[in-house]
């Protein structure tokens, strides 16, 4: 529990295990801000418009693996309020917040620090982070945090909100891709995860990291990043910022995605850089298979070679957590001659 950054940062200079060697550390804070993701409005998607939709969300999800949404339906309420409960979170005395702490993955509801490597790690984090499943909602709201006293209702609201996003983002990315309506529906997107995080001010934000490079490894991600900058996304071999816009979502492609599309549709390396300034919240909201669905190209995909095999899903997990900063000896794993 004292583990936690937002227990003991303040007044401290940067500890030893959170300075990261000059190849992994952000080194030049400042990225082009004149490159970014496509933006994309998601609003009256019929039509003609539906088609172009659906058109920009492939390029998007080939050339950067990320784009944003607006006019996506979900109300700005919902997103302010859940935000708030969310920073109200880790921001509640330690003494609050002390039974969810832990680093142990038999718990599905969980406060960590750092990551869920935390142990095994060479270097520390500058991160706190909250995880939950919220699915199967009636059964897991019982084990989410009980403080802030709203946390419940509202993160139940927003979770419901951010699966009906998620889902209706797969059925165009289906459409796109040509497969059959609700493929990715059922137990293709049975599992969701939300997880928080929160990265506090940092005394020197050119020598650690928020979260080190990775792909998430789901199927799809939907983002609420706040209004304060952080995220970066791998493209052209350069880090570009995700300019924080005012109800968007920041939507990205997870492996699995990538592997059911055979290469089509890119998962994209991202990674979190802090500041000195300001605390940064973000809440991520993971659609996944159920553990023991079989991953693999979907069969109109594959042309004359599908690059990936079959696999049950659980065993991309388990491979993905230990080796999460390298994606290439991820994917390595699941390919079809691997
Ligand atoms: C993640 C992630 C980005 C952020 O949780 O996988 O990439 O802005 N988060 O916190
Ligand atoms: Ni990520």
């Amino acid at each position: 529990m004292e583990k936690l950054v937002s227990s003991w940062y303040k007044n401290k200079t940067l500890p030893e295990s959170y300075i990261f060697p000059p190849e992994t550390r952000p080194g030049n804070l400042i990225v082009p801000t004149c490159k970014t993701i496509p933006v994309i409005d998601l609003g009256n998607a019929v039509g003609q418009n539906r088609t172009r939709i659906i058109q920009q969300i492939l390029k998007a999800s080939q050339e950067y693996g990320f784009f944003q949404v607006i006019n996506h339906g979900i109300p700005e309420d919902v997103m302010d309020q859940s935000m708030d409960v969310f920073k109200e979170f880790f921001e509640m005395p330690a003494e609050d917040k002390a039974m969810l702490y832990s680093q142990d993955p038999e718990n599905s509801c969980r406060l960590l620090t750092s990551s869920v490597n935390y142990g095994r790690e060479k270097f520390h984090h500058w991160r706190d982070n909250l995880r939950h499943p919220c699915h199967l909602l009636e059964d897991c709201i019982k084990i989410w945090p009980q403080k802030p006293i709203r946390y419940r209702e509202v993160v139940a609201t927003y979770s419901i909100e951010a699966k009906k996003l998620g889902l209706r983002i797969l059925e165009l990315v289906a459409e796109g891709l040509g497969l059959e309506s609700g493929h990715f529906g059922g137990k293709l997107s049975e599992s969701r995860l939300l997880s928080a995080n929160y990265y506090p001010p940092c005394p020197d934000p050119s020598l650690t990291m928020g979260m080190s490079k990775h792909c998430d490894p789901q199927l799809l991600t939907i983002l609420h990043q706040g209004d304060v900058n952080g995220l970066q996304v791998f493209n052209n071999g350069e880090w570009i910022g995700v300019e924080p816009l005012h109800n968007a979502f920041v939507v990205n492609i997870g492996n699995t995605l990538q592997i059911i599309s055979n290469n089509k549709l890119k998962s994209v390396e991202h990674r979190v850089v802090t500041n000195s300034n300001r605390a940064r919240t973000s809440v991520g909201f993971f659609i996944a298979p159920s553990d023991d669905s079989i991953i693999e190209p979907a069969k109109s995909l594959v042309g004359n070679a599908a690059v990936y095999r079959a696999f049950e899903f659980k065993e991309f997990l388990l491979h993905f957590f230990p080796n999460f900063d390298n994606n290439d000896l991820v994917m390595e794993r699941f390919k079809s001659q691997a």
